[in-house]
């Protein structure tokens, strides 16, 4: 009687333990949300519409997205000029959109993406969105002469319909105005608030720490910054990546009881992950010299190159994986032996781009094929593949900027 009572616990136990598990397992699984062939726009009129498609200031398959982020059910999209026929720079879908090809919403607002008017979004990459629902848009792709504005940091209230709250221009000693790259971007809102910000700049790479509090900005240049030429190629969807690409991906680990966070980083073109604690970025006194070099840490290198990462609020680094059609999978607190991959598909996951997450604990990730535009030799074929995909996944958890 003993034994079979203990022999079902044991069948339970097993049963339940598998169910879990291939539960677990088939939920770590993105799925499509949103997929587009071309991108296109709400217009004002037809009339502009017109002007803009007879002219080639609209070219439906030169217009590539690179940067998401999520708030309060729209999903914010950057659309960086990388080739011509790009008619805004910044937009936005719902989430409650059609999932095949919906229409991107100008934000602000048309006039404000206007091209050449050095006050209105130019050419932006990425952003990032801070408790209060203030985002912080990075316009300055600035290596093609698509634009001669100065590369700038603006920030937008979303609850006053994207009224403007600061702009900072970059000193040309710290993003070149002429070959300057602002990739991506994390917020730390301690001592009046602070943006960590990579230059993808091939000629002045870097790490730009801005103070929002003093409107001033200074920049750390290092080795583990550059490209690593031993790992920089690769190919992803037949298409072959050989630019040396420099820093690219960052993440800020969540607040901690003790106050101290960091800063995770890599270049694009290469495998090596590192680590500097803020504690030496937010103090432009620390920056200077040369000692603080010696608080870089090697992390480890991750199993393929990466364009975005991502940390969420336990601490998970989540980081693209390009030639493996992957996301990988690593907690901060852990020896980075213990990073795995999360989901891998060959079909979906074509260059893991940006990653968002929302506030009720999915996980959004951009894959979007950009190598091929930034590729000026690379041209389109048909309209009817599908070139950019939004999915998510489930992971119970927020950003770095949430409890
Ligand atoms: C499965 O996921 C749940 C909730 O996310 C978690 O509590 C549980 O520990 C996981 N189980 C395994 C076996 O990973
Ligand atoms: C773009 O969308 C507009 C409606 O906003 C439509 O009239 C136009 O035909 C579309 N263009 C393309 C190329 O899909
Ligand atoms: C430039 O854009 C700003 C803001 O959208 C606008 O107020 C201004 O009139 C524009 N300047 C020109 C010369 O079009
Ligand atoms: C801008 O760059 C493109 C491609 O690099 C080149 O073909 C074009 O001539 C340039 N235009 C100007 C005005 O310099
Ligand atoms: C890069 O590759 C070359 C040639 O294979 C090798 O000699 C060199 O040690 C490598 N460098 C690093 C940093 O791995
Ligand atoms: C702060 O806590 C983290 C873990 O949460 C730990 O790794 C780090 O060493 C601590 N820093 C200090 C200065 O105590
Ligand atoms: C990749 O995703 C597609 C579409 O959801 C699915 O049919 C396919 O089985 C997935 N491939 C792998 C290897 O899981």
């Amino acid at each position: 009687m003993i034994l079979k009572i203990c022999y079902c616990l044991i069948v339970i136990h097993t049963l339940s333990f598998c169910v879990v598990n291939c539960l677990n397992n088939t939920n770590h699984r993105f799925e499509v949300s949103f997929e587009w062939n071309y991108i296109n726009f709400t217009w004002p009129n037809s009339k502009v519409y017109e002007i803009f498609f007879k002219s080639g200031k609209y070219i439906p398959s030169n217009n590539a997205m690179a940067g998401i982020k999520y708030y309060k059910e729209k999903i914010y999209i950057a659309i960086p000029r990388i080739r011509e026929g790009i008619p805004i720079t910044f937009g936005y879908i719902s989430i409650y959109d059609s999932k095949i090809n919906p229409l991107i919403t100008p934000f602000p607002n048309w006039n404000r993406n206007e091209l050449n008017n050095c006050s209105n979004l130019q050419s932006v990459q990425s952003m990032e969105i801070d408790n209060n629902g203030i985002i912080w848009i990075l316009d300055g792709l600035r290596i093609n002469n698509l634009t001669s504005c100065p590369p700038k940091l603006i920030l937008l209230d979303l609850n006053k319909g994207g009224r403007t709250v600061v702009v900072y221009e970059f000193p040309e000693h710290i993003c070149l105005n002429n070959g300057g790259f602002l990739n991506d971007i994390v917020l730390d809102n301690s001592d009046g608030g602070f943006a960590y910000i990579t230059d993808n700049s091939p000629i002045d790479p870097g790490l730009i720490i801005f103070s929002l509090k003093n409107k001033n900005s200074w920049k750390i240049r290092d080795q583990s910054m550059f490209p690593e030429v031993n790992t920089s190629s690769f190919e992803v969807d037949n298409e072959k990546f050989e630019n040396l690409a420099p820093i690219d991906g960052i993440g800020l680990s969540p607040i901690s009881l003790n106050n101290s966070r960091s800063v995770y980083y890599c270049s694009l073109a290469g495998l090596n992950l590192y680590r500097i604690d803020t504690s030496i970025l937010k103090n432009e006194n620390k920056c200077r010299g040369s000692s603080w070099r010696k608080k870089i840490y090697f992390i480890g290198q991750k199993q393929a190159q990466s364009d975005g990462l991502i940390i969420d609020n336990k601490g998970n680094l989540y980081y693209g994986l390009l030639p493996l059609y992957a996301v990988g999978k690593w907690n901060i607190n852990t020896p980075f032996l213990e990073s795995k991959l999360l989901d891998q598909n060959r079909s979906l996951l074509i260059w893991t781009d940006s990653f968002a997450f929302d506030d009720k604990g999915y996980l959004y990730l951009l894959a979007n094929q950009i190598h091929k535009f930034f590729d000026p030799s690379f041209k389109f074929k048909n309209t009817y593949e599908t070139r950019f995909r939004i999915l998510k996944l489930y992971t119970s958890t927020n950003s770095y900027l949430y409890t």
